[in-house]
């Protein structure tokens, strides 16, 4: 286990120096995720914060939403930067490396990567300078200052550079250093674990509307109660099994329904869908965009 590793940051470093500027390349899904997050947690000042995106017509939308610059002519913004956030999608990160060395990135401004599957050797390597880069794997929960991070350092990054990016992420939500060995396993269980969460709670919430629940009050009992399912892990530091135990009377309804949930290989399930997205994972960033073989309809980047 690496010194750095699961260690919580605890000295908070500023962000960014004075009258620099924060920028996130790729407004889509997760940089508008991490503006939202970081406007909110006032971190930095709205005036501060610039993205960046080849999308044209999504650009105006997007600064309209959030209150900040947003344009595909982002290019001048580049030397202006302390800090640059990578936020497209793995197959696009040598042209935004291109990019950002055309542009006169500084050599002392800090890239953190959130794309899944490119190591921070193939970001140096594409890059082709000495800037500092941290690889970092968030989740959507960011939006509500509930998201989960990774982050590791690239050869040319310093502690205090891991150390920054952590300060990023814990302001919304929880934010790891972990040994970048770990990146396409944390991929699959935390970046795409959401949608695991979502799909389950659909499921469960469907399942109320069988036995006679209106819609929205079996997902209101549903979503709460993972969510303080999912607070006692964390703050009782008991094992799951334990707790589960706890609310298992013996030939009560709950291990009727936990006998069921069983004979239907909830556990393997589970398993195979972490393994299945770890390997999809080491493939995204490998280069052009193809599917891995014994994929089919495959659509997301992580
Ligand atoms: N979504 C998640 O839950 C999640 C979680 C953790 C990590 N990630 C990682 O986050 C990254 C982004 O995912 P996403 O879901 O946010 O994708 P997304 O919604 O497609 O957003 C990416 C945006 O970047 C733009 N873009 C592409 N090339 C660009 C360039 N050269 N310069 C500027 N902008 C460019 C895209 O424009 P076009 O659409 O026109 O190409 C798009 O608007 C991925 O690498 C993914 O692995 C995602």
């Amino acid at each position: 286990m690496s010194k750095e590793q699961q260690q919580p940051a605890s000295t908070p470093a500023p962000i960014i120096g004075g009258g620099m500027t924060l920028g996130v390349i790729g407004a889509g899904v997760m940089g508008q995720t991490l503006i939202r997050g970081l406007l909110s947690s006032g971190l930095i000042p709205r005036e501060q914060i610039w993205a960046g995106d080849k999308n044209g017509t999504a650009c105006d939308a997007v600064s309209q939403s959030l209150g900040i610059f947003v344009s595909s002519e982002y290019q001048d913004r580049i030397p202006t930067a302390d800090l640059i956030l990578i936020c497209v999608k793995p197959n696009d990160a040598a042209a935004v490396m291109a990019a950002l060395r055309n542009a006169g990135l500084r050599r002392e401004t800090l890239l953190i990567s959130i794309l899944a599957g490119v190591s921070t050797d193939r970001l140096e390597s594409l890059l082709g300078t000495e800037n500092p880069v941290i690889r970092a794997m968030p989740n959507t929960p960011a939006v509500v200052g509930e998201g989960m991070t990774a982050v590791c350092r690239g050869r040319f990054a310093a502690k205090a550079d891991l150390l920054r990016a952590q300060h990023i992420f814990e302001a919304v939500g929880k934010c790891l250093a972990i040994d970048e060995i770990h990146f396409n396993a944390i991929t699959a269980l935390s970046a795409s674990g959401p949608a695991y969460h979502f799909l389950i709670m659909e499921a469960l919430a469907d399942a109320g509307v069988r036995v006679g629940l209106p819609r929205q009050l079996a997902l209101t009992l549903v979503a709460q109660t993972a969510l303080g399912a999912a607070r006692m892990v964390l703050t009782s530091g008991r094992h799951p099994a334990a707790l589960r135990d706890d609310v298992t009377t013996p030939a009560g309804c709950t291990i009727g329904g936990l006998l069921m949930l069983e004979d239907g290989r909830i556990r393997s399930v589970l398993a195979r869908a972490v393994e299945e997205a770890t390997r999809i994972s080491a493939h995204l960033g490998a280069g052009p965009a193809r599917p891995p073989e014994q994929v089919s309809g495959q659509r997301g980047s992580h």
